[in-house]
């Protein structure tokens, strides 16, 4: 009735204006508009850039059959319902994420008004969502006319204060300021900081590439006078250096243009100086003399002092400086921000003098200070993970990073203080030298980290599960710093690639991490030589090159980027660099084998471990490194393959399945004993990571499944994998119908267990299994041991995506109830919308709450022996609205759903 009603209203509209006037009838809403995975993002340098929505609606099973995107110069075209850059027209199609832009060629700075509207299932059009934009950045080198200036010798370790004036001599429209500053700046204009940016630009190779971010800085600016203030700091550099180019649009339509170089016609110059962090690390920490403070050094109107003592006054003239020799790239990675303020739980004072606070929580960033005290004292806050026994901080095990920060007050009024330079992975606080007696608002803790969204939750009946996938997501949070760190206190925190082969999963079920891994992507692409090969860490500084065969993380980021994001793109940009890493690596084969490897199943409990000098080494002494680097060029093999029947590149697909079938006959050769029925020296690592892979004939899979649960039995139900095969192990029994094994694995609390690290007082993951505290290689937040993070949604949540259609179009939601779990909740969101699948078991019911997104399908597994068992809502479940019945399948009724939220219940 609703739409005949429309369709006459439709008539008399169109008879009444003369013109083609849509309805809006669908049972459907379109919202969640991303570019690039960005809401409204400045700094788009894709010729193509991606466009994504979402869509929602009361009704179930529905979905888009069409769209009609339009793209305007402009916000009044737009709304007057043009698309001077692109209209689509009425496509066909149910795409509706990573849909590229197809209209007229986008210049440098173009800013891009959209909006879309979509067909339902019954062919009824939707209402046009509301307006987004998006801004390209500066897409060629000629478009940037600054020049780079910077570090003055003799200011070591000090950071730069760097102060331009600008006159203004008619009023604004917009303003846009594009600025680097390495190692890491901090932008002001006016007197105000621009932004809530943190510890920018992200790191990566600077003789490679450089990170700009876009500001839009418009409503900053006023008519006359303007200051631009930017301090800069080491950060991955050491040596800083300013690259910044403004650009004002007046009311009247002409332009301004101001950038960073040596000297200015008009006499002009960009001034420098230090100022009051006199010292900064990001190791180290930072120490700030607030003596040395330059009030107004951000304002108009400050006089500028050109005193005999530079230290007090500005120098004069910025000096060019050469510039780090990578190309400029937008910043389109999640910024470093401070994304929670906390507070410490207790406070203590095992020494006079000496407070220690206890936040409760490892995390990374830094603490604020506010203080009131006399001019020149000095006040210290030491950060570590540990206590002495003394109950004083203990940072022997962060090596050599001090990890100290020093504030030396200018006395008065109350003072507050952050650092800007820095950051640290902490627990604990350590405060000297306060004046008087410090409480708990003295110390504000910040939770600073690439402000990556969180993307899931999990919890269940068992509340050790619950606290170990806690244990896991701040782990991984607090090792997102621009890189993937193996850890955020130490004096590493390097984007190491073997542990990420296994964390990339779990952090793709927690995190939104498409922009996160596609920058990520980049820097080990940079890293990768002319022979192929790529190095341990990106951006290169520790470990090896080549890497270890161990590192298909560099694969893995491309692959989950299609499978949760179905981002075809990353894959086709780093196609030939995957083939070429792969290449490499199988060049290194003799008889079939890679011989080579530094890490393999890293990090084994201690008795499977090689000893190392200072408990620095942990090789793994019963799983081969050969066995682990030949699996992984089958593994890598496999996924070229795979990528390339993707993008449609049929040479390449069979040429690498057929390198992965003759690298899983030379595995079986070398590492299969038919005798025990077992691979290499028949431990949990090799069997499952054998059984993880399909590499095991189909006829011995039984045999090596029983070994592999003997192998945790002869463990006593624990498990005695490193940081890879931790994974492989949970996935393997889960898969082959021993979920229970799996979870008393994961549940156990003695060692070695997740539970044994919490019950030794463990918020984030150790990177050894056991409890090891001095100078060694002991850090207390390292995530390559949570891989289980993954296995919580993929199993007891059961929420996967249909390899049949990545991205989640087609889920598969396939709870598996084990062990003693009474219920599980899961949730993820996908670029399509949230799924969730709650399940819980009541006597002898088992009822699950599944939601589908629109414009998805789901495949739905419910425990029970025929589907004349399953209602939903109370009904049969196969006359249900949206739901149809597949197959009876091992103990499970399979269904198939359309979008919707659904309330099964099996008898
Ligand atoms: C890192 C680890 C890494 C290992 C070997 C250590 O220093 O912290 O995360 O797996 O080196 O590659």
């Amino acid at each position: 009735m609703h739409r005949l009603i429309c369709r006459i209203s439709l008539l008399t509209a169109m008879f009444l204006l003369g013109a083609a006037v849509s309805c809006a009838t669908a049972a459907i809403k379109v919202g969640n508009l991303k570019c690039e995975y960005t809401e409204n993002p400045l700094g788009i340098e894709a010729a193509h850039p991606r466009l994504s929505w979402a869509l929602t609606s009361a009704e179930r099973a529905q979905a888009q059959t069409a769209y009609q995107i339009l793209v305007a110069s402009s916000e009044e075209k737009l709304k007057a319902g043009g698309g001077d850059l692109w209209d689509s027209g009425k496509v066909a199609s149910d795409q509706s994420i990573q849909v590229p832009y197809q209209g007229k060629a986008l210049d440098s700075r173009q800013r891009c008004y959209w909006k879309v509207r979509v067909w339902d299932k019954q062919g009824d059009v939707s209402g046009y969502s509301e307006a987004a934009h998006w801004e390209m950045g500066l897409l060629s080198p000629d478009d940037w006319q600054a020049r780079w200036i910077g570090y003055t010798a003799g200011w070591n370790g000090r950071a730069l204060y760097f102060r331009y004036d600008i006159t203004l001599p008619k009023p604004v429209r917009d303003g846009r300021a594009y600025v680097a500053g390495l190692g890491y700046y901090e932008f002001h204009v006016n007197g105000a900081r621009v932004g809530d940016r943190v510890l920018d630009p992200g790191w990566t190779d600077y003789s490679k590439r450089v990170l700009y971010s876009t500001y839009d800085v418009g409503a900053m600016l006023r008519t006359g006078e303007n200051v631009l203030g930017v301090i800069v700091g080491n950060g991955w550099y050491a040596r800083p250096q300013l690259l910044l180019q403004f650009e004002v649009t007046y009311q009247d339509g002409t332009q301004g243009h101001f950038y960073t170089h040596g000297g200015e016609a008009d006499g002009r110059t960009w001034k420098v100086t230090s100022g009051p962090i006199v010292a900064n690390s990001i190791y180290d920490g930072e120490t700030y003399d607030a003596r040395w403070e330059k009030p107004g050094w951000d304002l108009p109107g400050t006089k500028l002092l050109e005193p005999a003592d530079r230290n007090e006054g500005w120098v004069g003239s910025a000096h060019p400086s050469a510039s780090p020799g990578g190309r400029m790239v937008s910043q389109l990675t999640d910024p470093i921000k401070n994304t929670k303020t906390l507070q410490a739980k207790s406070v203590s004072e095992p020494k006079p003098g000496v407070f220690v606070y206890d936040v409760g929580q490892e995390l990374s960033g830094w603490a604020e200070l506010r203080l009131k005290g006399e001019r020149g004292t000095r006040v210290t806050l030491r950060f570590a993970e540990n206590l002495a026994p003394d109950g004083t901080v203990d940072q022997q095990n962060l090596r050599k990073a001090a990890a100290t920060d020093t504030y030396i007050l200018k006395g008065g009024e109350e003072e507050t203080w952050e650092p800007r330079f820095t950051y640290h992975g902490f627990r604990y606080i350590q405060v000297e030298g306060f004046p008087g007696h410090p409480d708990f608002g003295s110390i504000r803790v910040k939770f600073v980290r690439s402000a990556v969204p969180s993307n899931g939750s999990f919890a269940s009946s068992n509340e050790l599960m619950n606290r170990i996938y806690k244990m896991v997501w701040w782990t991984e949070a607090s090792n997102q710093h621009s890189v993937p760190t193996d850890c955020p206190q130490r004096d590493e925190r390097m984007g190491w690639l073997n542990d990420l082969t296994v964390r990339t999963e779990e952090a793709f079920y927690n995190f939104h991490v498409g922009r996160f891994f596609t920058k990520f992507l980049n820097d080990i692409a940079d890293t990768q030589a002319e022979d192929g090969s790529i190095t341990d860490t990106a951006p290169y500084v520790w470990g090896y090159r080549p890497a270890d065969p161990v590192d298909a993380s560099y694969l893995l980021l491309g692959w989950f980027l299609y499978q949760h994001y179905a981002d075809t793109q990353a894959m086709a940009d780093h196609f030939d660099g995957f083939k070429a890493w792969t290449d490499c690596l199988a060049g290194f084969r003799k008889g079939g084998i890679v011989t080579y490897g530094h890490w393999g199943d890293w990090s084994p409990p201690a008795a499977f471990s090689l000893p190392g000098s200072n408990g620095s080494s942990a090789v793994s002494k019963t799983t081969p490194i050969p066995l682990m680097s030949t699996g992984y060029l089958y593994y890598c093999a496999r996924l070229v393959s795979q990528m390339a029947e993707v993008l449609g590149r049929a040479d390449d697909q069979a040429k690498y399945a057929a390198l992965a079938e003759s690298t899983a006959a030379a595995f079986n050769r070398n590492f299969w004993d038919e005798i025990t029925g077992a691979y290499g020296n028949n431990d949990e690592s090799a069997n499952s990571f054998a059984l993880f892979l399909g590499l095991v004939p189909e006829k011995q899979v039984p045999r090596v499944v029983d070994n592999l649960v003997k192998n945790i039995a002869a463990a006593n139900g624990h498990l005695t994998t490193g940081n890879l095969c931790t994974k492989y192990l949970l996935e393997a029994l889960a898969t082959h119908g021993h979920a229970d094994v799996a979870y008393q694995i994961v549940t156990q609390k003695t060692y070695p267990s997740w539970g044994y690290m919490l019950d030794h007082g463990a918020t984030t993951l150790w990177e050894r299994w056991e409890e090891l505290k001095g100078s060694g290689m002991n850090s207390h937040d390292h995530p390559m041991m949570g891989s289980v993070g993954a296995w919580f949604y993929k199993y007891p949540g059961g929420i996967n995506t249909d390899p049949r259609a990545p991205g989640f179009k087609r889920i598969i939601i396939r709870p598996y109830p084990m062990g003693d779990l009474t219920w599980v909740r899961a949730e993820y969101t996908s670029m399509y919308g949230p799924i969730r699948s709650a399940w819980r078991k009541e006597g002898n019911s088992f009822r699950l709450s599944a939601s589908v997104p629109v414009n998805t399908t789901a495949t739905v597994y419910i425990p029970a022996s025929d589907a004349s068992r399953v209602r939903e809502g109370g009904n049969p479940a196969t006359k249900a609205a949206g739901v149809s019945w597949l197959r009876n399948e091992d103990g499970d009724v399979v269904l198939e759903v359309g979008s919707g939220d659904y309330e099964f219940s099996a008898e």
